[in-house]
């Protein structure tokens, strides 16, 4: 009885405590019990959450330049409800912390073209015509962040830290400032982004990130029990994990709402106290990005042209990057496709930032799922033993080395390993997405593979990038259609293998960068 007492006496002080903004009607319920009964254990359902069963109830006190954190990963696990109900209260000015900014038609693209968004902070935009030509016409504000540091930023702002230090964006413009948040109608910067402030721990660059927190998260879950307490569902869970503890107020929507009981406690993702408001979406699209499907066996291939026989080179090459028990991250293309020609007497575990380890091929038609998708927004499969992750999970495991090997194309490469792939300036603002990250983590084998040379000729391989960089001395090996290249971070270049009938002149003649040869020249390797 003794240590109750203290108990109820020591939760009164915490409840005196927390009597701040986020202060949960939990708290304030057992204050009241406990000046009323003799114990303080309540077992009534009450808690943080409270439950809706209109999305735009829930939504409808968001104020004009409010900051919202959506949940989502390009259109998979976004709140559908909850986007089309700001459509409806048609609050304006918001500044959307969202990792992809939706398509034309769906998602957050349709807050954009009702000119409700005044600023987003992203990774990746690529996929929204309207969100480019905004942008370009100086319409819209937008930060682009690297993704695992968008990430991380909002798990921090969650956490109660105001600011880290990470590797990812050193030397390219993330650190340097000066990038584009703004633009005027004429095409001069009208905001431009701030430098960051540089540490060296180690021997290593590290720059400062602050936190981000908004005023209200916009989540969308798989499933709540009355406690509030939230499961995701495959890959959905992305982002919105981190956001839910990031904001003043966290709006989930979802599509059960079940007993509590029915999932295990330690079976739940995310504890109610995170949780303030629960809606049970009306009804969800769940609209696919890429529908990718296996491809039949009756399905003839098609004739191949020059520069399918150039990209099977390389695919083919690449696939010799893979070794027995590695864990890699592939890009989008070649890299993805050299996956096909893994050896069947290995193991390669494939990482999808998006938040799988484990990935498997493309589904057949009857398994398409929206909320399994992979870091290129292509629906696919997972192999037994896989696991589901949130996105500040997944960067955490790149960003801490735990990855061997990231294999990824590129615009531009310099001599001593600075990668460029993200940016045109004044004209391609798609976004580094995951690239920053991956390519900044210490421990981890970066392969470049590419086009030897542009369209028209132009060189890729440099003695300098003339285009913004993703990554400063990050690349170790470069893989093309004519040679494969070792990279030293402070002796440059090396060429180690020709395609058959090339000679190492021939590669001199073709590259924008000195090299040396090795010893051990060899003809490049097939699989
Ligand atoms: C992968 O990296 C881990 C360290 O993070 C290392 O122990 C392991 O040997 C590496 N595996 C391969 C196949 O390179």
């Amino acid at each position: 009885m003794a240590a109750l007492i203290a108990l109820c006496t020591a939760e009164n002080l915490l409840a005196r405590h927390l009597s701040r903004p986020r202060r949960s009607k939990f708290y304030v319920a057992k204050l009241q019990l406990s000046k009323t009964s003799s114990c303080c254990f309540s077992t009534s359902s009450e808690r943080n959450s409270k439950f809706y069963s209109d999305a735009t109830e829930a939504v409808k006190d968001i104020p004009h330049g409010a900051t919202i954190l959506v949940g989502g990963f390009g259109l998979c696990g976004i709140p559908e409800n909850l986007i089309n109900s700001l459509l409806k209260t048609g609050v304006k000015g918001l500044t959307a912390v969202s990792n992809n900014a939706g398509v034309d038609n769906f998602g957050l693209g349709l807050l954009l073209r009702t000119k409700q968004i005044k600023r987003m902070i992203s990774s990746y935009v690529g996929e929204n015509a309207e969100f480019e030509r905004q942008y370009l016409a100086g319409e819209l504000e937008v930060e682009l962040t690297p993704q695992g540091t968008l990430a991380e930023r909002v798990r921090a702002g969650g956490a109660g830290i105001p600011a880290f230090f990470t590797a990812t964006g050193y030397g390219t413009l993330i650190q340097e400032g000066g990038s584009p948040i703004k633009y005027n109608k004429d095409g001069s910067i009208a905001i431009a982004s701030e430098e960051r402030e540089v540490k060296e721990f180690n021997g290593r660059h590290y720059i400062m990130e602050k936190a981000i927190t908004g005023d209200f998260a916009l989540i969308k879950a798989w499933k709540a029990d009355k406690a509030g307490n939230i499961v995701f569902r495959k890959t959905a869970r992305n982002f919105n994990q981190p956001m839910c503890k990031a904001a003043k107020t966290t709006i989930v929507e979802v599509e059960e709402v079940v007993d509590v009981g029915t999932f295990a406690e330690e079976d739940i993702h995310l504890p109610s106290i995170y949780v303030h408001r629960v809606v049970k979406g009306a009804s969800y699209e769940k609209r696919i990005e890429k529908r990718t499907v296996k491809k039949s066996q009756e399905e003839k291939p098609k004739p191949k042209k020059d520069s399918d026989i150039v990209r099977e080179r390389i695919i083919r090459r690449a696939a010799l990057e893979f070794e027995d028990g590695m864990y890699a991250n592939l890009g989008i293309g070649i890299p993805m496709l050299a996956s096909n020609f893994i050896k069947p007497d290995i193991t390669v575990h494939l990482q999808s930032e998006n938040g799988i380890l484990g990935l498997g091929p493309y589904p057949s038609e009857d398994a398409v799922d929206a909320d399994l998708i992979n870091a290129g927004k292509e629906t696919v499969t997972v192999l037994p033993g896989a696991a589901y992750f949130s996105s500040d999970e997944s960067f955490a495991m790149i960003r801490g080395g735990h990855i061997n090997l990231t294999m990824l194309g590129a615009m531009q490469v310099s001599k001593y390993g600075d990668l460029a792939n993200w940016m045109i300036p004044g004209k391609m603002v798609k976004g580094m997405g995951g690239a920053m990250d991956l390519v900044a983590s210490a421990g981890t084998k970066v392969v470049v593979t590419m086009e030897h040379s542009a369209k028209g000729g132009k060189h890729k391989i440099l003695e300098k990038c003339s285009l913004p960089l993703t990554g400063k001395q990050c690349v170790d090996r470069i893989i093309t259609e004519k040679a494969v290249f070792d990279v030293d971070k402070t002796k440059g270049l090396t060429l180690i293998e020709v395609w058959e009938g090339l000679t190492a002149e021939d590669i001199k003649a073709c590259t924008g960068a000195d090299f040396e040869v090795s010893p051990n020249l060899k003809a490049m390797q097939q699989i």
